[in-house]
């Protein structure tokens, strides 16, 4: 048995994917969903549940992190745990999220991205990235970028607009029909890029419908999802995967 801790967590895609999968595979687990009001629980949960392995989400990651037995991996620059493991008798913490950004955009033949935003996503995707330069629309998050030597902008002060990657990792457009630039910013960006993602799901957003106007090859954050799927699947199973068939699987139950 498996589950995945969340508040909310009714609208998570978790189940449904890794359901099918196991279906399709003839693997016979199931994985459900636990609301978990109290973070500092999760771990009491974890074992009371039985459970094998399980996927965290908000607002639970840092409290997987501070009271799984072992973290492993990216989890521990990142600071975040998305998937526990039960490994002789121990509880692991491990990040997918991450590495599950990178496996999506692995086609994408960059050589100079940028980020936009500074919140918790855009620090874990800065982890994965070749040198990526920040922009946000405050300096007030900056301070963990600028101590790893990236670059950062505000929209007053940027002054480079030949980035080939360009994602979008603030919420803007998430509920509502904004950019999360200035519309001449975005089209200085777009016009040099080839390559772009927006890690909001479930929705085209403004971004994404600029960047098809632009002819840009890009990935919503539907990718992103399912990649962290695949990842914390291979972590569940202890064993490599056809990453490509798996997201397949899951892209299907999805659509
Ligand atoms: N696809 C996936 O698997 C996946 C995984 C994780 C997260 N996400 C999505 O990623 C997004 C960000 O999550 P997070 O946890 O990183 O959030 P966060 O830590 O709260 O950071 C939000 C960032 O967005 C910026 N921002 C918010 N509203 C804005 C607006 N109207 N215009 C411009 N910038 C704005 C903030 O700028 P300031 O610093 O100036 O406030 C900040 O940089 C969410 O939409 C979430 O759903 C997707």
């Amino acid at each position: 048995m498996y589950a995945i801790f969340g508040n909310p967590v009714s609208h998570s895609k978790s189940p449904l994917m890794h359901n099918y999968f196991f279906k399709k595979s003839g693997i016979k687990e199931c994985y459900g969903r636990y609301k978990l009001e109290d973070g500092s629980k999760i771990i009491e949960k974890f074992k009371n549940l039985k459970l094998k392995g399980a996927n965290v989400t908000v607002p639970h990651k840092e409290w997987a992190y501070k009271l799984c037995d072992e973290v492993k991996g990216i989890a521990k620059e990142i600071k975040a745990v998305n998937t526990l493991l039960l490994e002789n008798n121990k509880i692991i913490g491990y990040n997918t999220d991450a590495p599950g950004f990178k496996e999506a955009i692995k086609e994408f033949d960059y050589k100079k991205p940028l980020i936009i935003g500074a919140g918790g996503t855009a620090k874990a995707i800065s982890l994965v990235l070749k040198n990526p330069t920040i922009l946000n629309r405050s300096k007030n998050r900056f301070e963990y970028f600028e101590k790893k030597g990236l670059k950062t902008y505000t929209w007053d002060n940027i002054n480079e607009f030949d980035f080939d990657l360009i994602i979008n990792t603030t919420s803007a457009g998430l509920s509502e029909e904004v950019l999360p630039t200035p519309k001449e910013i975005i089209e200085k960006l777009f016009k040099n890029a080839k390559f772009c993602v927006d890690v909001i799901y479930g929705k085209e957003t403004l971004f994404l419908k600029e960047a098809k106007k632009y002819n840009l090859l890009f990935k919503t954050g539907l990718d992103m999802l399912v990649y962290q799927g695949v990842l914390a699947m291979e972590l569940f199973l202890n064993k490599k995967l056809n990453k490509k068939e798996v997201a397949d699987i899951y892209f299907e139950i999805l659509r």
